[in-house]
């Protein structure tokens, strides 16, 4: 969905939107097309008990003296303290009651409205990131759209006098078009989007002037990667672990890494899981998949700032071939490793493609995300991934890039006592630590794989890669969670 900015006269047809503020004030956008309706637009708003709450809507149609467009009502509240995602989540909560509708367009009426610290030109544009991102759909496998069927939207102008408008959503473009692809890479089924397939998206990179490394299974041989191609061994599908360039920064800058687990899909292997539910296991790789969408959008926006994304990609699949629990396998970085239960295979892929990180690039700072454990839903829900990492300043950018850019995080502890819970009796460390601190056990055992001195964190993003619910600005299924995180992590402490 492409949206565009307008200067010029309302639209006539389709829906428009307007930003309401509670109170006797209800704001210029309100004002205007209240009496252009004759005051049908207040009373009608009065007779719905519409009080322009922050978030509240109201769906007007047919009304008087207003040629029968639709007018939809958002609530800004005071208008004080409003955010810019507030503002965001205003213009998604407008496409989400308007797509109910089935109308065509969407107009959003902002007129110079400026709301708390947001200019007029920061909030048509941040209305737009909201409304864009909240058009997402995945439905590239549907062959007819049945009459139950709610069928896109077409048109989305933002009516705005504001001249900056259009160059605000400039970048916030950009980082809609990671978001979105990260929702794609995330949707798409085991046996559309493998590693080989996978790789190849990310080749799609180049095109933003990305430069794109696919290292194959012989090359991780010799490198004696064992600990990601164990993982790999039982499927037909070949490993491959992919790094994506971005060089916006100072030439010779060292860079920030990110890095992924790409597990495109989780059986378990031969600690096989359940059944029921094994169908979410496609998004195993939702930390490759945000991991490759933050650098499409960092490229899109040519950020300022050096950074690499390395993603590990591997299915794991039960098979005469795949590995068995009590297997003991050798990293890349010579540290052996105890297989108790196959299922726990996130942290394996990672313990190489982050040993192969620090060694190629000596980034600045590491930070990993994976759908490492189901023991982060238990702990967060889906309100927050968990951080893992022992570096206070590098939690609390974390925390803080999390508090701006809507995609939360929650500290969780790492202490000695999580490295000794996997010290195992006969290689230097097991794959598992029990139930106990089951999230917290699969941090350490990543950070068994990180150099001395190396700033890492770990983020478990197991709770956030997927949603079975709607918010205002993102569609149920895959979230695109962690691009703006990574996005806002890179802004805010790595350029200018
Ligand atoms: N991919 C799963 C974690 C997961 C579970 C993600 C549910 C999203 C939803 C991971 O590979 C896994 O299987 N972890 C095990 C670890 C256990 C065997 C120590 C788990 O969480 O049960
Ligand atoms: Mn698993
Ligand atoms: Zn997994």
């Amino acid at each position: 969905m492409k949206v565009t900015f307008s200067k010029g006269a309302l639209p006539t047809s389709g829906a428009l939107a307007i930003l309401c503020l509670s109170g006797r004030d209800r704001g210029a956008p309100f004002a205007e097309i209240d009496d252009a309706s004759g005051g049908a637009l207040a009373a009608a708003a009065k007779a719905a008990g519409f009080d322009g709450k922050k978030g509240q809507t109201l769906d007007l149609a047919g009304l008087s003296g207003f040629e029968g467009r639709r007018v939809v009502l958002v609530g800004a509240g005071k208008g004080e303290a409003y955010s810019p995602l507030d503002a965001e989540r205003a213009g998604g909560a407008a496409v989400a009651l308007i797509l109910k509708t089935r109308e065509k367009a969407l107009a959003f009426a902002l007129g110079g409205l400026e709301l708390g610290d947001l200019s007029a030109a920061d909030l048509a544009a941040r209305v737009a990131f909201g409304a864009r991102l909240r058009c997402y759909r995945f439905d590239r496998y549907r062959t007819t759209l049945e009459k139950d069927q709610i069928p896109p939207l077409a048109r989305i102008t933002v009516n705005t006098p504001a001249a900056r408008a259009r160059d605000a959503f400039a970048d916030l473009e950009k980082i809609a078009d990671g978001v979105d692809l990260t929702r794609d890479l995330v949707s798409e089924p085991a046996n559309i989007l493998y590693p080989e397939s996978f790789a190849q998206k990310c080749r799609e990179l180049e095109s933003l002037g990305v430069r794109v490394k696919v290292l194959g299974e012989k090359e991780m041989e010799k490198l004696g990667m064992g600990s990601l191609l164990g993982v790999g061994q039982g499927s037909v599908r070949e490993s491959k672990l992919v790094a994506m360039e971005w060089l916006g920064g100072k030439k010779g800058d060292k860079p920030v890494a990110f890095v992924g687990k790409g597990v495109t899909f989780d059986t378990g292997g031969i600690s096989l899981k359940p059944g029921p539910g094994m169908e979410d296991m496609k998004w195993d790789m939702g930390g490759a998949g945000a991991v490759t969408g933050a650098m499409a959008a960092l490229a899109g926006r040519k950020a300022k700032a050096n950074v690499v994304g390395v993603v590990g990609l591997v299915e794991n699949m039960p098979d005469g071939n795949a590995q068995r629990p009590g297997d003991v396998v050798t990293s890349m970085s010579g540290k052996t490793i105890e297989i108790l239960n196959t299922d726990a295979e996130g942290r394996l892929v990672l313990a190489d493609a982050i040993w192969w990180t620090q060694e190629t690039y000596q980034p600045k700072v590491v930070v990993d995300l994976a759908t490492l454990t189901g023991a982060i839903i238990i702990s967060l829900a889906h309100e927050f991934c968990g951080l893992f990492t022992q570096d206070d300043d590098l939690a609390a950018q974390l925390l803080e890039s999390g508090e701006a850019s809507g995609d939360k995080v929650w500290r969780m502890p790492l202490t000695k006592t999580h490295f000794d819970m996997i010290k195992s009796d006969i290689a230097d460390m097991k794959n598992i630590g029990g139930r106990d601190g089951g999230s917290s056990t699969a941090a350490s055992f990543i950070g068994n794989f990180i150099k001395e001195g190396q700033p890492w964190a770990h983020l478990d993003i197991a709770g956030m890669a997927w949603s079975k619910k709607a918010t205002p600005t993102c569609p149920k299924g895959g979230t695109g969670y962690g691009v703006r995180l990574l996005d806002e992590f890179i802004r805010t402490n790595y350029e200018g």
